[in-house]
């Protein structure tokens, strides 16, 4: 609450407190319904603010390295959005980053925000006794921490408007462990069980938690994740040959990651979402399998599925 010199409180200015005092928002704003969407300089993420913008939607789409909106902007143009789409920096694993993009945010909607798109991930490829630390906690601190710490940001907007949709793109690694892929599925697996609990304690505010979980798209995420295979480990060969498959997996079967961002939008529109919309054939088909069969013979049809040896590899 501001106040006039006498004390008297104004009620009429619509405004945010930030870390630097009380700002005003211009009245125009808060038209639209809006949107924060993390990790747009590719795929999926950049996918979902073009489908939403030309859908009327007012996007901020943020993105950890500015740098690289001319992939947005080009992206954008192609899909034929001229507005709509506001750009702010985001760093999920920087905890000022996401306040000062949340603030700024805020500032330019009046203090309201319908949604939040939990995009930005990463993964680290190789046997898990193989990945140093870093690797451990940078996939942590993205995929998981990352979606805390937004979310932590936003929930008080959200519980005030009595309104709001958390949606966190995470992957059908969240119920498939997936060989050489140990640290990306625990983080989709931890961000699933977090939000199948926080779901009870915000549908009384009105506020709906929902999961995406994409099969294989085809994105950057393939060619930007490391591959640690350090010379003379001892799982060197098998993961060599797990790599190989997964690149011959994902060339027949990524798809086009716009359909993920198609489901997005449902998600984000239809009046009652469901809380999980596997997207593609594949991850359909594992979230059916999942629970209906042993799990080793699960893993017996993956690993023939993948060409893999059940011995250790000389
Ligand atoms: N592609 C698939 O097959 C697939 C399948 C299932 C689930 N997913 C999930 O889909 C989501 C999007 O991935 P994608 O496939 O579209 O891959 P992508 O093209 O690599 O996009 C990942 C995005 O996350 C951003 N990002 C990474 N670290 C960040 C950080 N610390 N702060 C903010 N942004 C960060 C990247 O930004 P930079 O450009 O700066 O790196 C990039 O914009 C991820 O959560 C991924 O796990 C993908």
């Amino acid at each position: 609450m501001i106040h006039e010199p006498s004390g008297k409180p104004i009620r009429y200015v619509k405004g945010i407190e930030t870390e630097c005092g009380f700002k005003e928002v211009p009245p125009e704003a808060d038209a639209m319904r809006s949107v924060l969407i993390t990790g747009t300089s590719t795929g999926i993420g950049q996918a979902t603010a073009a489908s939403l913008a030309a859908r009327g939607w007012r996007v901020f789409a943020t993105m950890r390295d500015l740098e690289k909106r001319r992939l947005l902007e080009q992206a954008l143009k192609e899909a034929g959005v001229r507005d709509g789409v506001e750009m702010e920096q985001l760093d999920v694993t920087c905890a000022a980053s996401i306040r000062s993009a949340v603030a700024s945010t805020l500032l330019k909607t009046g203090n309201k925000l319908d949604a939040v798109v939990h995009n930005a991930g990463v993964a680290a490829a190789g046997a898990f006794e193989d990945l140093p630390d870093a690797e451990l906690r940078r996939v942590m601190e993205t995929n998981f921490f990352g979606v805390l710490e937004l979310t932590r940001a936003l929930l008080p907007t959200f519980r005030v408007q009595r309104r709001g949709r958390i949606v966190i793109v995470s992957s059908e690694a969240a119920f498939m462990g997936q060989p050489t892929n140990s640290i990306y599925c625990a983080s989709k697996w931890a961000v699933e069980g977090w939000a199948e609990a926080i779901a009870y304690e915000l549908e009384p505010f009105g506020i709906d938690v929902i999961l995406i979980e994409p099969g294989p798209y085809r994105t950057e995420i393939w060619d930007s994740t490391p591959r640690i295979q350090p010379a003379g480990s001892p799982y060197h060969a098998w993961v060599q040959q797990v790599l190989r498959a997964g690149d011959a997996h994902a060339a027949k079967m990524a798809r086009d990651p716009r359909e993920v961002a198609v489901v997005i939008a449902h998600a984000l529109e239809t009046r009652r979402p469901r809380f999980r919309y596997p997207v593609g054939p594949f991850a359909r088909l594992n979230h059916f399998l999942k629970g209906k069969l042993p799990s080793r013979l699960l893993r017996r049809v993956t690993t023939l599925y993948l060409g893999l040896s059940r011995r250790p590899i000389a």
